[in-house]
């Protein structure tokens, strides 16, 4: 078991107050907080060698590389990635995203098919949506039912020749629902159709491998990690990251530029273009880092003792429904009080120090689907404690009986 006492010490912001009460933070799923030792890497960063990459002779310039480029070495070996061309250094999951939708443009035609799942974040259906507006393409999208489980037979039955694309979260950010993405990897595959998981809600709570899963495509944020904003990464199978063209014209991409023609670099920095966030990517290295001190196993077995004891606090309060009861999920509740709007609960906790997420959490189709306007999120992370579930409880049935 985890030593969380000793873990908290890490986190300085999980020691300040908030409305005159102790922190209680429960917004992981939108960022998670930051260790001191990715602080020191952001301080040490700016204080000794910050300086632009691959581009200079001079020391610090080399320094900046060669941190940058460890970073990377280190994201690879995370993931599960064959080698570091497979990983593109980006912004975050969204950058990711669109620079694989954008890449397909010249892939697809009218009546090719893109499936997405019913439980997506808004970044994982709009970009697919632009994409079918260029091209033709009609979106199609894997049901879920009530428990927030997705539904795969009309996706099994509805797959053919025309499918091309197949994209799903590994972990909802609303519900918290693990998707069954193996399964819908090698059904994608039997199809000819290549697939790309959103992996920024699940690489905080699992590991996943690359090589293992046989994805396509995998990407993640690195402030979901306890590493920076503006700071992610997006796996490639190298197969395919040959084929994209490049997401953006500039300097670092090209190899040789003429006005006449430009010649692109070589994987990765094919899809690199201007100058990346430096310190966010040696940060982001600095949290796999500590999260792996810590270990991913160790982390999953104490977050799921956490949602099951939090799970528990919770239904014990009148009126509550929890969103998303599938059997397999991280660390993520979903829940209203009957006949309360989720803000208003959202606000009160607040004012008792608990910070949560209120609203339909960038995923409107699952508020839709649950005919509700949103919902109020708890989401906990490996430095979360029982006491703090039990402050959210007594918060909530306070704000029950002042609202009700
Ligand atoms: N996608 C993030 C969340 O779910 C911001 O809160």
């Amino acid at each position: 078991m985890l030593d969380v006492t000793e873990i908290r010490k890490d986190f300085p912001i999980l020691h300040r107050q908030v409305n005159g009460q102790p922190l209680v933070y429960l917004d992981n799923a939108a960022t998670s907080q930051t260790p001191r030792q990715v602080i020191d890497t952001i301080v040490d960063y700016y204080s000794r060698y910050n300086a632009n990459i691959h581009r200079g002779v001079h020391t610090l310039s080399q320094e900046a590389t060669d941190a940058y480029e460890q970073a990377r070495i280190k994201i690879q070996k995370h993931f599960g990635a064959a080698n570091t061309r497979e990983i593109i250094m980006t912004s975050g999951t969204t950058e990711g995203i669109n620079l694989v939708a954008q890449g397909f443009t010249g892939f697809l035609e009218t009546g090719d098919e893109i499936w997405v799942s019913a439980m997506e974040h808004h970044s994982n259906i709009v970009p697919w949506q632009m994409l079918c507006e260029r091209t033709g393409a009609r979106l199609r999208v894997i049901p879920m039912n009530e428990e927030g489980v997705l539904v795969l037979e009309p996706f099994k039955e509805g797959l053919s020749d025309r499918t091309k694309l197949v994209f799903c979260n590994h972990v909802s950010n609303a519900l918290g629902t693990v998707n069954p993405i193996e399964e819908i990897i090698q059904t994608a595959h039997s199809a000819g159709a290549a697939v790309l998981i959103d992996g920024a809600q699940a690489a905080p709570h699992m590991r996943a491998d690359m090589q293992k899963l046989d994805v396509d495509f995998y990407t993640v944020s690195a402030h979901k990690l306890c590493g920076p904003t503006g700071a992610g990464a997006l796996y490639g199978k190298e197969e395919w990251l040959k084929k994209l063209p490049p997401y953006q014209g500039g300097g670092e991409m090209i190899s040789e530029v003429t006005f006449e023609k430009t010649t692109y670099a070589a994987l990765p920095h094919k899809f690199e273009a201007g100058t990346p966030n430096i310190c966010g990517g040696i940060a982001f290295g600095a949290a796999l880092d500590y999260l792996n001190g810590i270990g991913m196993d160790q982390i999953a077995a104490y977050e799921a003792e956490l949602l099951s004891y939090a799970t528990e606090s919770l239904l014990a309060i009148e009126g509550l429904k929890i969103y998303g009861q599938a059997a397999r999920k991280t660390s993520v509740i979903s829940f209203n009080l009957e006949g309360v709007h989720p803000y208003d609960v959202g606000t009160l906790l607040d004012k008792m120090g608990i910070a949560v997420r209120t609203g339909h959490h960038c995923a409107q189709p699952v508020m839709d689907f649950y005919k509700i306007p949103g919902t109020i999120r708890a989401s906990f992370s490996f430095y979360n404690t029982r006491e703090e579930v039990d402050r959210l409880a007594q918060g909530v049935e306070k704000a029950r009986q002042m609202l009700s």
